[in-house]
C-alpha cells in the first residue's frame, strides 16, 4: 500500500471513529492541536486564548502568595491536624469516619462554602478483628501482620499450618499442587513500582486457594520497611473458596524466603478473626464555591480526595491531605473574593479504600446529567508532598490548554505537566470515558513508605509544602473554572 492511500485511509478512519464515538464536542471550538506524523501532539492556542491564559497571572500569583505566604500560610496543615488529631483513622463503616464527615460539613458552611451537604452511599463493611501471627518453626517469633481488606478469618484457635515461600506467581505456578495443599503460601515479590507489585496483595489469597492451601501471606507492598505491615484491599476471585489472607512486614517475609530457600521446615500458626458485615450507609461530602454565570452549574469544575482511610496510622497522606487542599483551594478563593465564572465543587468521597465505591455511586447517580455537568475532575491521592505540576487525561486540546495554564505557576515551580493521570483512582471513573482530569504531581518518592501502614500520620506533612499544593490546586482549578470555553472533551459513549 503505497504511503498516500495509508494516509488517506487514515484520514477517513479518523473522521469515522470521531463522528461515531466522541460525541459532545462544542461545535464553536476550534482544534488547538494537531498530530504530527511522529504522533507528537503540536498546540496552536489562538493568539487570544493564549493571551487571555497569560492575563490570568496577576490573580494566580495572588493567589499563590495568599496561601504560601499570606493569611492563609500554615493553615492546611493545621486544618488536617486537627481533623486527624480530632478523629484519628477514618475507615468507612465506623463512627470515626462519620464524626469526621459531619464535622468536615459543619467547617465547610462555617468558612462559608456553597450548597454543603452529603449523598449517600451504600459502602462494604468489612472489620477487621483478632489478628496474629506466630512463627513456631523453626523458631518462635510473634510476626506482625495486618488482615487485607475483605479477608475472611481463620477458625477459631487458629491454623497451624507448614509454608511454602515464592517470589513470584510465575514461580509458585510452577509447584504441583499436591505440595501446595494443607499450606501456608508466603508471597515475597520483588518491589517493582506499586503497579506492578500490587497484583500479589490484590490475588495472593485467590492464587493459593486455587491450588488448595488454606492460607496466604503477603510481604507488605512498599519499598522501604522499618518493621511494619502495610495493609489495602484484596479481592476474592469468582468461584475460588475463600482463604485468610494478611500482609507481613518485608523483614519478616525475607526472612521466611531465606529458610524455605535453604529447606528449612516452617510452620507458622495464624489466627484471625476478621469478617464481613452487611453493607453500611456512608456519605460523599460535597461543598462549592458557586460560580458567577449563568452557566455556572453546566460545566463544574470538581477537585477532590477521599476522606475514608484504612484503620492504621491516621490517614493523613492517604487521603487526608489530598482532602484537605481541595476542600481548602475554595474556601481560600472564597475568602479572597476570587469567584470564578463555573462553580468549582470539591468532593471528599468516601470508601475509596474499598475499590472507589464512593465515586463509583457518585457518577451513577449524577450519569444522566454528566455530559453537561462536568467540566474538568482534580483529585490528590498520590501524596501532597512538594508539588511539582499537574498530570493530565483528555483529548489534546485541552492538554493543549493545561499546558498554557501551567505556564503561570513559576513561582512555586510547579510547572510540570506529564500524562496519564496518576494520582486519581476515585475521578478515573470519569477520565477512562473521556472527561478531561488532572492529579498532583509531587515529590513522592516515598509516598510508599508510610503507605497504609501506622507510619501515615502528620509526621509525613510538611506545612510549608502543603501550603503550595493548596496553592496549585486552587490556582489551577479557578483559571480552569473562570476562562472563556469549557475544557474540550471527547466523551466515550455508550
Ligand atoms: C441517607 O441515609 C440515611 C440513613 O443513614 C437516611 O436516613 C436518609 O434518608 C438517606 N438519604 C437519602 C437521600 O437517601
Ligand atoms: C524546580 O523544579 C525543577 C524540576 O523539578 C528542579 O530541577 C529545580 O531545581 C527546581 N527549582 C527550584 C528553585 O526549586
Ligand atoms: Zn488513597
Amino acid at each position: 500500500m503505497s504511503k498516500w492511500i495509508g494516509k488517506v485511509l487514515f484520514i477517513l478512519i479518523s473522521l469515522f471513529i470521531n463522528s461515531a464515538f466522541l460525541g459532545v464536542i462544542d461545535n464553536s471550538i476550534e482544534r488547538f492541536s494537531y498530530q504530527t506524523d511522529s504522533e507528537d501532539v503540536v498546540c496552536h492556542l489562538p493568539d487570544n486564548l493564549v493571551k487571555e491564559i497569560a492575563g490570568y497571572q496577576p490573580i494566580v500569583n495572588k493567589i499563590i502568595n495568599e496561601i504560601t505566604n499570606g493569611r492563609f500560610k500554615g493553615r492546611t496543615w493545621d486544618s488536617l491536624a486537627e481533623l486527624t488529631d480530632l478523629f484519628g483513622p477514618r475507615m468507612v463503616c465506623t463512627d470515626a469516619l462519620e464524626q469526621a464527615i459531619d464535622y468536615v460539613v459543619e467547617s465547610m458552611k462555617k468558612g462559608g462554602l456553597d450548597n454543603v451537604h452529603n449523598e449517600n452511599v451504600s459502602a462494604p463493611n468489612w472489620v477487621r478483628g483478632f489478628e496474629s501471627a506466630q512463627l513456631v518453626r523453626p523458631w518462635k517469633k510473634n510476626m506482625k501482620l495486618l488482615g487485607l481488606g475483605s479477608t475472611i478469618g481463620t477458625i477459631r484457635g487458629g491454623i497451624i499450618a507448614d509454608v511454602i515461600a515464592v517470589e513470584s506467581f510465575d514461580e509458585f505456578n510452577k509447584i504441583p499442587d499436591d505440595q501446595v495443599k494443607g499450606k501456608i503460601v508466603v508471597f515475597v515479590p520483588k518491589w517493582e513500582g506499586y503497579e506492578k507489585t500490587v497484583v500479589y496483595r490484590g490475588n495472593a489469597a485467590s492464587k493459593a486457594s486455587a491450588k488448595g492451601a488454606v492460607a496466604a501471606l503477603v510481604r507488605s507492598i512498599t519499598p522501604f520497611s522499618i518493621g511494619s505491615p502495610h495493609t489495602g484491599h484484596q479481592s476474592y476471585a469468582d468461584g475460588i473458596k475463600q482463604i485468610p489472607v494478611a500482609a507481613i512486614t518485608v523483614e519478616d517475609a525475607e526472612m521466611i524466603l531465606r529458610m524455605y530457600r535453604r529447606g528449612q521446615p516452617i510452620t507458622i500458626h495464624l489466627e484471625m478473626s476478621d469478617f464481613i458485615k452487611p453493607n453500611c450507609i456512608s456519605r460523599n461530602t460535597i461543598g462549592e464555591l458557586q460560580g458567577t454565570s449563568k452557566y455556572k452549574d453546566k460545566s463544574v469544575v470538581v477537585v477532590s480526595g477521599h476522606l475514608d482511610s484504612w484503620d492504621v496510622g491516621v490517614g493523613a497522606m492517604d487521603d487526608g491531605g489530598g482532602s484537605m487542599i481541595s476542600w481548602k483551594a475554595i474556601e481560600f478563593l472564597r475568602a479572597m473574593n476570587l469567584r470564578p465564572k463555573r462553580t468549582i465543587r470539591a468532593i471528599l468521597w468516601t470508601s475509596e479504600e474499598q475499590g472507589m465505591v464512593g465515586a463509583e455511586q457518585y457518577m451513577e447517580a449524577h450519569k444522566a446529567t454528566e455530559a453537561d455537568e462536568f467540566n474538568f475532575f482534580m483529585e490528590s491521592d498520590i501524596g501532597t508532598f512538594e508539588p511539582q505540576g499537574l498530570d493530565f487525561s483528555g483529548n489534546a486540546d485541552a492538554s493543549c490548554i493545561l499546558k498554557e495554564i501551567l505556564k503561570l505557576m513559576t513561582s512555586i515551580n510547579a510547572t510540570q505537566y506529564r500524562e496519564p493521570t496518576d494520582g486519581g483512582p476515585d475521578i478515573s471513573w470519569w477520565t477512562v470515558r473521556g472527561f478531561p482530569s488532572a492529579s498532583l504531581i509531587n515529590k513522592n518518592e516515598k509516598y510508599f513508605w508510610f503507605h497504609h501502614s501506622d507510619g501515615d500520620t502528620m509526621a509525613v506533612e510538611d506545612k510549608d509544602v502543603l501550603d503550595k499544593c493548596t496553592a496549585l490546586w486552587a490556582a489551577a482549578s479557578y483559571v480552569i473554572a473562570d476562562l472563556s470555553i469549557n475544557m474540550p472533551k471527547n466523551l466515550v459513549t455508550n
